[in-house]
């Protein structure tokens, strides 16, 4: 307690574009595989679909006020490649890069530094077509998309991150089947990873050649810990790592894949489709890794084979604990010194590179009093504690940045709909009036002294 963090740390909000904006039929937008997803039945709780979503699309100025209102330093949001090539490829559509531009700008005119994410998980349908993350070639064609974005916006945004959470995208994705596309491969999600992975890189690579801003990535670098000290509990976390993060940030901040996610995985796949070069193109120089944190997991070694459908490709032979209690309206564990581990065991493993926490939060099961406001004493305190636990680990030499709270508002939280509320505004989703919840206003006085 008693830290003070200095002027240089950025706190802000974070948001993502199919989960706020609506207006999925406007500016000349394009299909993007949550547009296919959410309207397959079965697929979102209570048929949900991100169609309406916030209205941020048309009410986005209210939600710069709100943010100006907060005071906070930064806002984390992403771009719908959809609207900046309805199908992924060649001249982009000039309304998708204006709204986005008018964004920018209003952020600026309210002195909010833009960090922006160019892929969020919305890739245009008509590449999905075409194989999506199987196909090699969708890497480039984000590099393309960069390379536009990167033109049209250029030096007013300060913080590019190229993907956000590629585990989701690939696993969740292409093997377990609860996220768009919706396949279920394992090898998929191997393929998936690596042409991400290539996004990434050559993403980064077509971002420098049009903007001065700091580039990096997003992910969700799993909190795994060993249940206890036995062979059998560190073999699975080791497993774990090996195909739930270091596929990811091996390549990209040491140009290689550890040998233990080839070796895991050898049963699945050959990797045949890594290509001379790639990992060069891959381990581009890059400023800061966000991370995205909820809740820390828990393993013990295990019996018999992974489950049908597992999102751990390869590993077999390891238990997922019960999250421990207290946990939120997701069922995830709330364990503040998850974080601290996180952030410290992270730059150890990758020391020199700049951490920004990109989305940290928690779903709560708000009730509106009968005045309307929301007493969600329970997400407050998520918050609070959070970035205690950052303060710990800055204060044990992590090099943390920032933090943003995921999320400004309550939104189309994937397969849970709108089931699910991380906002610190409430969204009343008939109205789409916006109130403010306490924690909103604990944020904002927190902002005020920066004091934790
Ligand atoms: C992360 C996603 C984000 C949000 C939170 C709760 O995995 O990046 O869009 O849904 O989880």
């Amino acid at each position: 307690m008693g830290m003070t963090f200095d002027q240089d740390f950025i706190f802000g909000t974070a948001t993502a574009s199919y989960q706020i904006e609506g207006g999925v039929h406007e500016g000349g937008r394009g299909r993007s595989i949550w547009d296919t997803f959410s309207h397959t039945p079965g697929k979102v709780v209570d048929g949900d679909t991100g169609d309406v979503a916030c209205d941020h699309y048309h009410r986005w100025e209210e939600d710069l006020d709100i943010l100006a209102d907060l005071g906070v330093d930064a806002y984390r949001l992403s771009i719908a490649w959809p609207r900046i090539q309805p199908d992924g490829v060649g001249t982009p559509n000039q309304a998708g890069i204006d709204f986005y531009s008018r964004l920018i700008d209003g952020l600026l005119a309210r002195d909010i530094k833009p960090l922006v994410t160019l892929y969020h998980w919305d890739l245009p349908q008509a590449l999905e077509d075409k194989g999506g993350w199987l196909n090699r070639d969708t890497a480039y064609r984000f590099a393309d998309y960069a390379n536009i974005m990167g033109r049209a916006l250029a030096d007013r945004v300060p913080l590019w991150a190229t993907l956000n959470e590629p585990w989701c995208a690939a696993m969740l994705g292409y093997v377990s089947g609860e996220h768009a596309p919706g396949r279920r491969s394992p090898e998929a999600g191997l393929i998936a990873s690596h042409h991400l992975n290539l996004a990434h890189g050559l993403g980064v690579q077509a971002l420098r050649d049009e903007t001065s801003g700091k580039l990096g990535i997003v992910v969700n670098y799993h909190q795994f810990n060993p249940v206890d000290d036995s062979p059998e509990a560190i073999s699975a976390v080791e497993r774990l790592d090996a195909v739930g993060n270091w596929i990811y940030t091996d390549p990209i901040l040491r140009g290689e894949y550890n040998p233990l996610t080839l070796d895991v995985t050898r049963s699945v796949s050959s990797w045949g489709f890594i290509h001379d070069g790639d990992l060069d193109l891959i381990h581009q120089p890059i400023d800061f890794v966000g991370h995205n944190y909820y809740a820390p997991t828990y393993i013990a070694g295990g019996h018999g084979p992974a489950a049908a459908g597992s999102p751990w490709v390869g590993v077999a032979d390891v238990s997922f604990l019960p999250p421990r209690q207290p946990v939120s309206d997701m069922g995830w564990a709330i364990e503040p010194a998850g974080l601290t581990r996180l952030l410290t065991g992270f730059s150890q493993r990758y020391p020199g590179i700049d951490l920004i926490m990109a989305e940290n939060g928690a779903a709560m099961p708000d009730v509106v009093a009968d005045d309307g406001s929301i007493h969600d004493a329970d997400r407050t305190y998520y918050i609070q504690s959070h970035i205690s636990a950052i303060a710990d680990a800055i204060a044990a030499g992590a090099p943390v940045k920032g933090y943003f709270v995921w999320s400004l508002l309550d939104n189309f939280e994937w397969a849970f709909g709108y089931s699910k509320r991380f906002g610190i505004i409430r969204v009343d989703y008939t109205t789409l009036a916006r109130t403010w919840k306490d924690s909103a206003r604990w944020y904002q006085q927190f902002l005020v002294n920066r004091t934790i």
